[in-house]
């Protein structure tokens, strides 16, 4: 809904807001592109979403094919992600969120996680000085994820599971079983975090970790340093 955003998001919606010198959802589109990624769904959900339509069209202008879904309520990213899975046939897939915004892209993991069969999951982490609003991860002594907790109080690392996730298609069953489970937060969202808990004790996931600039573009401070960074000033 983009309320930490506010009022900002009384213009329009958050997806739309300028990360320097273009529309913010151009930045993630742009990653999956330069990551080989060229057919995407976009879900949709909230206020003024004619306007991201408007503004992506048919994805000519930045080189990818784009198909859109509406999520009827705010009901969490694995639920977004579920209503697209009448339109995916056992492919793996690449999800990244709308205000994720990635200075590196993922061209060589995309295609390791695509010719591999070790790994269900790829998880992309960055690490920050304030984890806390975040999926932060635990790692063991490898450097490997062994668990993950969504916005905790006193985070077990520095390092965020960044809203950028390959998986392969046993994601449709179990966020299938998800679903059915009822297995949602407060606010009644289906976390991205509870389904990538499930591959992480499935100890099928691989933690990659992200080298330059990223940011949750979600907030005031981030879509200001987003665009600071972008445009080239250092802080
Ligand atoms: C979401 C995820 C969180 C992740 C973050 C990355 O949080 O739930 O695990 O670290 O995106 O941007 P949200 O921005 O929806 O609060």
């Amino acid at each position: 809904m983009g309320s930490r955003l506010l009022p900002l998001t009384k213009v329009t919606n958050k997806h739309l807001l300028p990360v320097y010198d273009e529309p913010m959802i151009f930045k993630p589109i742009k990653t999956l592109k330069n990551s080989g990624i060229e057919d995407i769904i976009v879900v949709l959900g909230g206020e003024s979403i004619g306007d991201v339509v408007r503004v992506l069209g048919n994805g000519n202008e930045l080189g990818v094919h784009l198909a859109f879904v509406y999520q009827n309520e705010p009901r969490g990213i694995a639920d977004a992600l579920y209503t697209t899975h009448g339109l995916i046939k056992n492919e793996k897939i690449a999800v990244i969120l709308g205000d994720n915004v990635f200075e590196d892209s993922f061209k060589k993991e995309a295609s390791e996680f695509e010719k591999q069969d070790v790994d269900n999951c790829y998880l992309f982490l960055k690490e920050i000085d304030d984890p806390r609003q975040y999926g932060v991860a635990e790692l063991d002594k490898s450097g490997r994820i062994i668990d993950i907790e969504e916005k905790p109080a006193s985070p077990k690392s520095k390092f965020v599971v960044t809203g950028l996730y390959f998986y392969d298609v046993s994601v449709f069953t179990i966020l299938a079983q998800l679903v059915q489970s009822g297995d949602r937060s407060k606010n009644g969202e289906l976390e991205i975090t509870t389904l990538n808990k499930l591959f992480v004790k499935n100890k099928k996931t691989k933690t990659i970790f992200v080298k330059n600039f990223w940011a949750d573009a979600g907030t005031r401070d981030n879509l200001l340093k987003a665009s600071m960074h972008f445009a080239g000033y250092k802080p």
